[in-house]
């Protein structure tokens, strides 16, 4: 019997979700696609949570607007917001509430007129939104690492409290810092580019206009409660900065966007998660979020 698997990511990584599978789910086939919507065909059951989508699972193939509108709950996803549903599953994805631990029936609108049915577990670090699209409101920020904290911040409920320290590699021009100072979290932002002035501007941020590299344990007369990177170097190059970090601070949080620019950094991916669990963080995930491009968060918990 051949099963059915979907996986929602963002189209910038759909390649680098094909290489993931054809190492870890080399019996999946490629079955339909569109952009942001894959399907897989497979003769085996497996499990299947790909780190290079937003979300996966499950799939029962096309379905029409008449089998839809008899499920008892589903959410509903458009692959293109100016896709317009028929009033009725809009509203029974409205009215739908799943929980954590529950299954997820999703309705994925993939043209005008094609919807697929999937299913997924809904986890704790999945948002309550159909298709895990972002909850974050859009505004005026210096740049899109702010979706991406405050992305990481929310499906995590990363716990950072009033005026712990933050230190920020790969600071500029501040979209990060911007959402961690609104979080009332004091920012040691790391970085030789400049800064937004308005950032600069803030009671609360430091700036340390210098290479990482240039950093020791004599430049921390404070400890720092969080390490939060973003950085545009390989993973191997960030991983050993933050270990070296590690040496002489504690840090109780890591926030490290890995940019995935290349297929053989996804070999790195899990060595990395192992190897700061031997460190002593207790939760250690890979997230791929919404506003992410070709990058993957990493967070690790003490
Ligand atoms: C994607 S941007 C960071 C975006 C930033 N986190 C924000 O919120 O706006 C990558 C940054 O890494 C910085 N960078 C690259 N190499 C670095 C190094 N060795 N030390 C510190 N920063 C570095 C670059 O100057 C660049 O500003």
């Amino acid at each position: 019997m051949s099963h059915f698997y979907f996986a929602l990511t963002n189209p910038e990584v759909e390649q680098l979700l094909k290489k993931e599978l054809s190492v870890s789910h080399p019996n999946f086939k490629l079955s339909y696609s569109r952009p942001g919507f894959l399907t897989f065909k497979a003769e085996s059951a497996s499990a299947f949570s790909p780190w290079m989508a937003r979300i996966s699972g499950h799939c029962f193939g096309k379905k029409t607007i008449v089998e839809l509108e008899a499920l008892p709950k589903a959410w509903l996803w458009k692959r293109d917001d100016s896709f317009t549903p028929p009033e009725s599953l809009s509203r029974l994805s409205d009215n739908s509430l799943f929980k954590i631990g529950e299954k997820v029936t999703l309705i994925m609108m993939v043209g005008e007129n094609e919807y697929w049915l999937g299913e997924y577990i809904l986890k704790k670090t999945h948002f309550q939104t159909p298709g895990e699209v972002s909850s974050i409101e859009k505004k005026e920020v210096p740049s899109r690492a702010y979706y991406k904290i405050a992305e990481a911040y929310e499906a995590f409920d990363l716990p950072m409290d009033f005026e712990e320290k933050v230190l920020e590699l790969g600071s500029a021009p501040g979209g990060a810092s911007l959402f961690l100072l609104d979080q009332e979290l004091k920012v040691f932002g790391v970085d030789p580019a400049d800064m937004d002035r308005s950032i600069l501007a803030k009671r609360n941020f430091k700036h340390i206009k210098k290479p990482f590299e240039n950093l020791n344990a004599e430049n921390f007369q404070e400890d720092i409660d969080w390490i939060v990177s973003d950085v545009n170097l390989p993973p191997s190059v960030v991983i050993k900065e933050v270990e070296r970090f590690l040496t002489f601070l504690e840090p109780r949080g890591l926030v490290l966007t890995l940019k995935i620019n290349q297929d053989r950094y996804l070999r790195m991916l899990k060595p990395i998660v192992e190897s700061f669990k031997k460190k002593g963080f207790t939760q250690v995930e890979l997230k791929y979020l919404p506003s992410h491009r070709q990058e993957i968060a990493l967070i690790a918990l003490r």
